[in-house]
């Protein structure tokens, strides 16, 4: 089970009605069942789709009430700009990152703010993104991507249309394990998903539906699937357990993110990592390091296929600026603009990680407009935030990569795009996801056409990230890229060196 308050809550959880003073200037949905709250019409597969309908009804700050607990929502790009005030502001541990505790502990992700294992695994982590270690990735990063082309090319000769998320996700689960850790799930020789993938599903569902029943009676109504990821937690740590022990018989690694858990003191004060912080490390990592980047990588593609005039000039960009050569140097990843615009677009639309939640750090008052106490917290819902009609305009619904064409980016105030979180909080492995899912959608911009399935229609399935259910496409193979010479610019957006932590779009 969850670590709980006395009232069975998730620890860290604070209903609103103890933190937002003026919780009764805040919209709910009309219709209020007693006891149960604001449940009608919901869907408890989709509590984020639900979520979406009911901004777009009540606006850009609401309410809503699940058996007995009250939730504040927002979205509107005022208030997240607000919320963004790291001196006020900071992440809250709540809901389904909180219900993740018995999974991934004081793991980076899950770690609550004042413990001291966050800031340790931090910084000794965090090199593990610097622009050299990505460098230093890059080569094993093409490796799994020819083993996705393989598999592709074999779909494609069979005449199989290919399975876009089950891909997407062999691909970036295998580059996280290969890359972090030196390990190969052998996914791309498995017709069904690795076992730790079911596992993590599992984990990662059964935390999302632990916020749709009444915590008391999550025990009995939830005794078959506490018990399925209790055995799936058990699958998770005997992997990480294993890849540990291989670590530890071999002598160590090439540096990579598992030697420095295991090996690396703290720069300033000689800590390390405690065996049990290392696997939840392992799983945090393993986990977050996958799972979203594979969403990103699947809407990038359905929209890409959905929209063949941005296909064709994305695929332009990749035949200018990596011309004939065989496989692309780390540079030519970042000079793939426009290819990293449909991505930053595609994470407009669905961010794949959909939502974060910030508490008060003291006493304040959000937006000059609502009081908030200390501890009192709040929901980002991004999908809303990156569609608020003030800042991306009345056709916000629209797919455009150019939104962020250098000038439109420039243009627009601070603290509208955030699908990398924000602040100290924010995604550590959000330059490795970009890297990895530029790379990867360029090599098949470059050897594929992607035609959608007819009748096709978008449904995206949750499991606290968001996936379009079940993507498949059909593929053309080009003919190999004729040579070109590349000359492109050094300079400019994009091709700059960035910190690998701060700033997640800020
Ligand atoms: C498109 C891909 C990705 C997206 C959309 C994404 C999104 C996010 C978001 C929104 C947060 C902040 C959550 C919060 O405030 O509660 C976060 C944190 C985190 N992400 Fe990512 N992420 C991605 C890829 C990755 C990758 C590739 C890794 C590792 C290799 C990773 C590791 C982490 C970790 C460890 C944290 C916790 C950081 C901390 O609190 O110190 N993520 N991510």
């Amino acid at each position: 089970m969850a670590e709980t308050t006395e009232a069975g809550l998730p620890k860290g959880f604070r209903s609103a009605e103890q933190g937002w003073p003026a919780l009764r200037r805040i919209p709910h949905p009309p219709r209020r069942v007693p006891l149960l709250g604001d449940v009608l019409g919901v869907d408890r597969h989709r509590p984020l789709q639900d979520s979406m309908r009911f901004a777009r009804e009540l606006g850009p700050v609401f309410r809503r009430r699940v058996f007995g607990n009250e939730f504040v929502f927002l979205w509107g790009s005022r208030l997240v700009a607000d919320l963004s005030d790291e001196s006020r502001f900071a992440k809250h541990v709540g809901l389904g990152v909180a219900n993740l505790r018995p999974v991934a502990g004081d793991g980076l992700f899950t770690a609550y703010n004042h413990e001291s294992n966050w800031q340790l695994a931090h910084d000794v982590l965090a090199p593990g993104f610097s622009r050299e270690a990505m460098a230093g990735y890059h080569g094993m990063m093409l490796a799994v991507a020819a083993r996705l082309t393989g598999h592709w090319d074999r779909e494609l000769a069979a005449g199989r249309p290919v399975d876009v998320p089950g891909d997407m996700t062999k691909l970036t689960l295998e580059t996280i394990a290969r890359t972090g850790f030196g390990h190969d799930f052998g996914s791309f020789e498995r017709d069904r998903p690795h076992p730790f993938v079911r596992a993590m599903v599992g984990t990662l569902t059964y935390a999302q539906r632990l916020n749709s029943v009444p915590v008391p009676l999550a025990p009995l109504l939830l005794r078959g699937p506490a018990r399925r990821n209790a055995a799936d937690i058990a699958h998770l740590n005997r992997t990480v357990d294993g890849l540990v022990a291989a670590r530890r018989r071999s002598g160590g690694g090439d540096g990579d993110l598992l030697d420095r858990m295991l090996a690396t003191a703290h720069p300033e004060t000689g800590e390390r990592l405690s065996a049990e912080n290392v696997r939840k490390q392992v799983i945090t990592f393993l986990v977050a390091g996958h799972e979203t980047t594979s969403g990103a990588l699947s809407f990038a593609l359905y929209y890409l296929a959905r929209h063949p005039e941005v296909a064709a000039r994305a695929r332009a960009e990749v035949d200018r600026v990596w011309g004939d050569t065989a496989e692309p140097g780390y540079d030519q990843v970042a000079k793939l603009r426009y290819v990293r615009r449909v991505l930053d677009e595609s994470l407009r639309l669905w961010p794949t990680a959909p939502a974060y939640a910030r508490e008060a750090k003291q006493d304040t008052v959000l937006a000059g407009e609502h009081p908030m106490r200390r501890g009192a917290w709040a929901l980002v819902l991004l999908p809303m935030l990156h569609r608020d009609r003030e800042v991306w305009g009345e056709d916000a619904e629209r797919f455009d990569p150019d939104r962020f064409e250098a000038g439109a980016v420039r243009a627009r105030p601070p603290h509208t795009f955030k699908p990398f979180g924000t602040g100290a909080r924010a995604c550590i492995g959000r330059q490795f996801a970009l890297h990895e899912a530029t790379l990867v959608l360029g090599l098949l911009l470059r050897r594929y056409d992607l035609r959608p399935e007819p009748g096709y229609r978008l449904r995206v399935t949750e499991r606290l990230t968001v996936m379009p259910e079940g993507l498949r496409l059909r593929l053309e193979r080009r003919p190999a890229p004729a040579p070109a010479p590349v000359t492109v610019p050094d300079d400019g957006p994009g091709s700059a060196a960035r910190c690998p932590v701060r700033g997640a779009g800020d």
